[in-house]
C-alpha cells in the first residue's frame, strides 16, 4: 500500500493527478516550478471536489478530508515520497532532468512514474540513475474521471516497480492496462489519426472544424477531435504528433499538422490558455 505521492507538475494533468492520489487516501505532495500554476491547481481542485459534494459523491466533510491530505509545494527538498508521478513538459530530457534530482533526496526505493504520452519510457529510463524503478503510468484527461491507466514496462523496469504501479492504479480506483513500450502506447497510436485526418479534412477546406466536431458527437465519440485537442493542449498533442511521428521514421501517415504548429506558435492552446480551436 502506498502511502505517499509526490505528482510533479500541476498542470492539465498533474493537479488532476494529486486530486486522484488524495481521494484514494494518499497523503499527496503536488509540486510546479510556477507558482500561478499551483494557485490555479488550488482552486481546480477545490472545485471539482465542490462538484462531487454537489453531486451527492462525497460529503462536505469527506472533501476537506481529502484537500487536507493535498500539499503544495515549490522546492525539490520537500519532494519525499514512496511514488513520484511526473506530469511535466513532454520532453525527455525535462523528465530525466526532474527524476534524477529527485533521486538524491529520496529513499533508495522510490519508484518514479512518468506520465508521458508518447515518448519511450526505456528511453527515458536510460539516463536515469534508478532505471529499474522507472515505470509508465498514462492517465487519461480529466485524470478525475478517467478510469483508464496504461501502465509501461520500459526494457529496463522491474517487475517489481511495474506492479507497484499496477497496484497503485487499482488503490487509485483506476483500471490499469499493462501496455508494451511502443510508439503512443495503445490509445495515443490508435488516436493519432483522430486528430491527423480531422486536421487534413479543415487543411483541406473539406469540411470546418466545427461540422467535423458535430459530426463526430453525432456518432457516439463524447467529444469531437477539436474540442478534444482544447481540452488535451496544443502543445502537448503536437508534441505527442511528433514523438509519434518520428518514433516511426517520418512515416507520412503521422505527420504532424501546420494547423497544430500554427495554434501551437501563436500560443492558442486551447482550455488552458483560453483559446485553441473555440473561445473559453
Ligand atoms: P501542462 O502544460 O498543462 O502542465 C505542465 C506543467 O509542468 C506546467 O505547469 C509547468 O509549469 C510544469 N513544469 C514544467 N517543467 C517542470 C519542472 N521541471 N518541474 C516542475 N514542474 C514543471 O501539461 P499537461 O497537459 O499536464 O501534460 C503533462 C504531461 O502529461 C506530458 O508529459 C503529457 O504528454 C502528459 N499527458 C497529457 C495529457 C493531456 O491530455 N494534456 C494526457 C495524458 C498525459
Amino acid at each position: 500500500m502506498i502511502e505517499t505521492i509526490c505528482v510533479i507538475g500541476a498542470g492539465t494533468m498533474g493537479s488532476g493527478i494529486a486530486q486522484v492520489a488524495a481521494q484514494s487516501g494518499c497523503y499527496t505532495l503536488l509540486f510546479d516550478i510556477n507558482s500561478e500554476v499551483l494557485e490555479k491547481a488550488k482552486i481546480a481542485i477545490q472545485k471539482n471536489l465542490q462538484y462531487l459534494v454537489d453531486k451527492q459523491k462525497i460529503t462536505a466533510a469527506e472533501k476537506e478530508m481529502i484537500y487536507s491530505r493535498i500539499r503544495f509545494v515549490n522546492d525539490t527538498n520537500d519532494c519525499v515520497a514512496d511514488v513520484v508521478i511526473e506530469a511535466i513538459v513532454e520532453k525527455i530530457a525535462a523528465k530525466v532532468g526532474i527524476f534524477n534530482q529527485l533521486a538524491e533526496v529520496n529513499h533508495s526505493k522510490v519508484i518514479f512514474a512518468t506520465n508521458t504520452s508518447s515518448l519511450s519510457v526505456s528511453d527515458i529510463q536510460a539516463e536515469i540513475i534508478h532505471p529499474e524503478r522507472v515505470v509508465g503510468m498514462h492517465f487519461f484527461n480529466p485524470a478525475p474521471l478517467m478510469k483508464l491507466v496504461e501502465v509501461v514496462k520500459g526494457n529496463q523496469t522491474s517487475d517489481e516497480a511495474a506492479q507497484t504501479i499496477y497496484d497503485l492504479c487499482k488503490q487509485m480506483n483506476k483500471v490499469p492496462v499493462l501496455c508494451k513500450d511502443a510508439p503512443g502506447f495503445i490509445v495515443n497510436r490508435v488516436a493519432r489519426h483522430y486528430y491527423l485526418e480531422a486536421m487534413k479534412l479543415v487543411e483541406r477546406g473539406e469540411a470546418s472544424f466545427e461540422n467535423v466536431d458535430a459530426i463526430m458527437e453525432a456518432t457516439g465519440f463524447k467529444m469531437g477531435p477539436f474540442k478534444l485537442m482544447d481540452l488535451i493542449g496544443m502543445d502537448i498533442n503536437l508534441a505527442v504528433s511528433q514523438s509519434i511521428y518520428e518514433a516511426f521514421d517520418k512515416a507520412e501517415r503521422f505527420t504532424p499538422s501546420p494547423i497544430q504548429m500554427d495554434k501551437v506558435a501563436k500560443g492558442d492552446l486551447g482550455k488552458k490558455t483560453g483559446k485553441g480551436f473555440y473561445q473559453y
